[in-house]
């Protein structure tokens, strides 16, 4: 393990807006609180990744704007290598309006701009670096046929792969047995298998049904509830720890459980204790503001793991 994690994927500037509920069609409603952050899910879960201590390169296309430069400025600050992000001049960057309700919960619109200009070119000349790369992530906010390809590079360099598939999208059958992983939660898993998922059982349903397709690890995230894994030793289900404080705001928190989850592996722990430690980040996340502002500190994961966070039920 030489704790290397690459991150092809999205980057979208973050205008949230929070008010007590999320306006229905036609309704114009007062909100209270208005911030700006880097989002994208690519890169958040290239940000928890470096948070969780990984050496972290993001593979990405931002546009010749203020907001790319804005990115660029974040990822310098943090430390992740930004020499696999093009600077795109024929579309602006990616850009997300996330409106959070009072009791966290959010609706998000994403117009992906340069993110969809990441080409097939692109992962084909990215797979020197996958080959140095213990796992290789991805979602589903750039083209299909990109990701598609990137995928089937970075298993061919013999990396491990993480599919987050979000937003959800049908994916191609030959896709699946070259992950390693894949995470989604409760209704990206309803969307890929056709099962409707809203407990621990229909997750277990829905994870058989991946792993049969091919996949190593299906891991189905169920919120507040924990998460699911089925693989070839059976299914287990961790618990989410209870949290230290009410939930403010749960954009994100499925990018900082795939952050944290890769940078576990890369550094070498057993798939248990690394979904152990996601649970634990995500459902930290929670409870703060913000997307990668939430990501919480490594020490923070690690206390309230040794507290017994994300235990097997
Ligand atoms: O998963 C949360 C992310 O989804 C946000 O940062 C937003 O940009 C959207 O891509």
């Amino acid at each position: 393990m030489n704790n290397r994690v690459t991150v092809v994927g999205s980057y979208n500037v973050g205008l949230f807006l929070k008010g007590e509920a999320i306006p229905k069609g036609g309704e114009t409603l007062i909100g209270q609180t208005f911030y700006e952050s880097g989002g994208g899910k690519g890169s958040n879960q290239a940000v928890a990744a470096q948070k969780m201590g990984a050496q972290t390169v993001f593979i990405g296309r931002i546009g010749k704007d203020r907001y790319g430069l804005d990115a660029l400025a974040m990822y310098e600050r943090l430390g992740i290598a930004t020499s696999a992000i093009q600077i795109d001049g024929q579309a602006h960057t990616g850009v997300s309006v996330i409106l959070i309700d009072k009791n966290g919960q959010n609706s998000i619109m994403v117009v992906p701009g340069s993110n969809y200009n990441l080409s097939v070119q692109d992962m084909d000349d990215a797979a020197k670096r996958f080959a140095q790369s213990d796992i290789v992530g991805f979602q589903l906010e750039n083209n299909l046929e990109t990701v598609c390809r990137g995928i089937r590079r970075a298993h061919e360099a013999g990396a491990r792969v993480l599919l987050d598939p979000a937003p959800a999208a049908p994916l191609p059958e030959g896709i699946y047995p070259c992950l390693t992983y894949i995470k989604p939660n409760e209704l990206e898993a309803a969307a890929i298998t056709g099962i409707p998922v809203t407990d621990e059982e229909s997750a277990r349903r829905a994870g058989e049904w991946l792993v049969q397709k091919g996949v190593e690890n299906a891991i189905i995230t169920l919120g507040g509830r924990g998460a699911v894994l089925v693989n070839a030793q059976g299914t287990r289900h961790f618990r989410t720890p209870a949290l230290p404080g009410p939930v403010l705001d749960t954009t994100g928190a499925g990018d900082c459980f795939s952050g944290t989850l890769m940078a576990a592996l890369a550094q070498g722990q057993a798939l248990d204790s690394a979904i152990r430690r996601a649970i634990c980040a995500s459902a930290l996340s929670t409870t703060r503001l913000g997307v990668i502002e939430a990501i919480p500190e490594r020490d923070e994961v690690e206390a309230m793991l040794q507290s017994g966070g994300g235990r097997v039920k």
